[in-house]
């Protein structure tokens, strides 16, 4: 089967997409918008940049339904701030539940009973029973279209990394203890540490 995308209804793009791009992690990310209201949503298209200065990258696409800007990209245009929470299989309940389509208004910590501590940096709050916040500020937004199916890359700068401690060993982050899930195609989720293995990456001589 060979396609070209450009000829396709956006849906079917979007399955095409999604079914290669997997499994994706999910940044859980909490805003607020010009009244200090909260907002946290999920969003898998989502990867690290690099790593000095520490950079992540999201992409809000328009909304399926009526072609509107999420209220996560509006609230970071207008804050320039933004936290991404990364989930573990504990709450994926919960953040799946932030998917729904809330009006701006309505707090989705309060709606699926998460808690918010506060960050050191930003003013979104952190979700508490998130192992690991990166806390950011907006470093660039490339929009690439605004209707149903376009979206927007959301670049922003880790200013702040919080880690639990238990979770935090010899430098690094401990991923069994963290739990991870990815985003597959359609609902099906995967845990990242449930089958994993390891590749020594092999050196060149005199390196
Ligand atoms: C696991 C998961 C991953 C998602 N990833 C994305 C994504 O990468 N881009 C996107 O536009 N929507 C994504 N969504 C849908 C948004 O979370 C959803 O549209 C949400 O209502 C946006 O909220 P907001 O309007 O408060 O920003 C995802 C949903 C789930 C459950």
């Amino acid at each position: 089967m060979k396609v070209d995308p450009g000829t396709l209804d956006w849906k079917e793009a979007y399955k095409l997409l999604i079914g290669s791009v997997l499994p994706r992690p999910i940044a859980f990310v909490s805003t607020v918008d010009q009244y200090g209201r909260c907002n946290l949503a999920p969003f898998s298209f989502f990867t690290g940049i690099c790593a000095n200065p520490m950079m992540v990258c999201f992409a809000p696409m328009f909304r399926g339904t009526d072609g509107k800007k999420k209220d996560t990209l509006a609230n970071i245009e207008t804050t320039g701030q933004f936290v991404i929470n990364i989930v573990g299989e504990q709450i994926a309940a919960q953040m799946n539940d932030c998917a729904m389509e809330y009006p701006p208004e309505v707090d989705e910590f309060i709606q699926t009973g998460l808690s918010k501590i506060p960050s050191d940096c930003v003013k979104p709050p952190r979700v508490k029973e998130c192992d690991v916040h990166l806390e950011c500020t907006l470093h660039q937004i490339v929009t690439l279209g605004e209707h149903p199916g376009s979206g927007s890359l959301v670049i922003g700068r880790v200013v702040c990394v919080h880690v639990q401690d238990e979770l935090f060993e010899n430098g690094k982050i401990n991923s069994e203890k963290l739990r991870p899930i990815g985003r597959m195609a359609g609902q099906t989720y995967t845990r990242a540490v449930s089958d994993t293995f390891e590749l020594e990456r092999k050196k060149q001589q005199g390196k």
